[in-house]
Parts: structure tokens; sequence; C-alpha cells
């Protein structure tokens, strides 16, 4: 669906659409590319001012492209004292990129967060929906490697 298709299946659009239209952009492209945000400024009467605004004020919106999976890693109290932080640096070096970067050919999308609600399995990341607890960087290493090969096979 093109943006105008988009904007034309809403009838009379008015800012407090945006939210919606800013997550049909994104679920269509996995991020909300500068071109359509301005596409959408350019059909409607919001300023391209607010919707930037918008876009860069709810967690749930992305400027940039994202990976494929989403990685997400705990940095909580309970995580860092059984090894959260050096758990973070294996998977950095694994990925080859830093937090709140994407690799090169979009497959992962690298996050901290506070954390992960399974404090009792720390240290624990997630992939996407699922959780990984009492990881080193062995398990890291595998499960990245596992990641990777399911990535070509598909490909
Ligand atoms: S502190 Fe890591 S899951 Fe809660």
């Amino acid at each position: 669906m093109t943006v105008l298709e988009l904007l034309g299946s809403m009838g009379k659009v008015t800012p407090g659409d945006l939210i919606p239209i800013l997550q049909e952009v994104q679920n269509q492209y996995g991020y909300l590319p500068q071109g359509v945000l301005l596409e959408i400024s350019e059909h409607t009467i919001i300023p391209a001012s607010r919707i930037y605004g918008v876009a860069t004020f709810y967690e749930q919106f992305h400027l940039e492209p994202r990976g494929k999976h989403i990685i997400k890693c705990c940095r909580g109290t309970a995580c860092h004292v059984r090894g959260g932080s050096t758990l973070i640096k294996d998977i950095k070096n694994e990925l080859g990129i830093d937090e709140g970067e994407t690799t090169e050919d979009l497959q992962f999308t690298f996050e901290t967060v506070a954390c992960l609600g399974t404090c009792a399995l720390a240290p624990v990341m997630m992939v996407d929906d699922k959780y990984y607890g009492k990881m080193d960087a062995k398990k890291v290493k595998t499960l990245i490697a596992e990641l990777r090969s399911a990535v070509k096979e598909t490909a």
C-alpha cells in the first residue's frame, strides 16, 4: 500500500490520526523512512515538524532500518552482578556492532534494556520474543552462529 493509498483509506486525515498512520508505515517498512514522513506531510495538514516530533517521542517508532532479529540484553542489577556487562560485551563482539546499532546486512539490531523481568535467569538476553537465561560467552557465540546459519538457509 502506498502512502497515498493509506491516507486515502483513512478519509479526512487529522493530526489525531498520526500515530496509526506511523504504525502502519512502520509495519510496512520496518521503520519510518524520511521520504515517507515528508510525503505524509505533503498530503495532509500535518506539518513535518509535528510528524518528526511524534516519531521521535515514542520508543515504538524507529527512524533507521532495524534488523530482522532484535537482540536485547539486560543491564539490570541482578544481571549485572552475574556478569551482565560481560555478556553485553560478548554480544557486541559477536555482532560487530554497538548498542542501538544494526548490522550492515540488516539481520541484527542490538539493544540493552533496564530489566527483562526474568531476573532469576540472570544474566538474560532475548532474541525477538524468546528469552535466553544464564548466558555466557560460549552460549552467545553458539546462539548467534545458529541465527546466522538460519538466515543463510532462508536466503
Ligand atoms: S535484572 Fe536482568 S532480567 Fe531483571
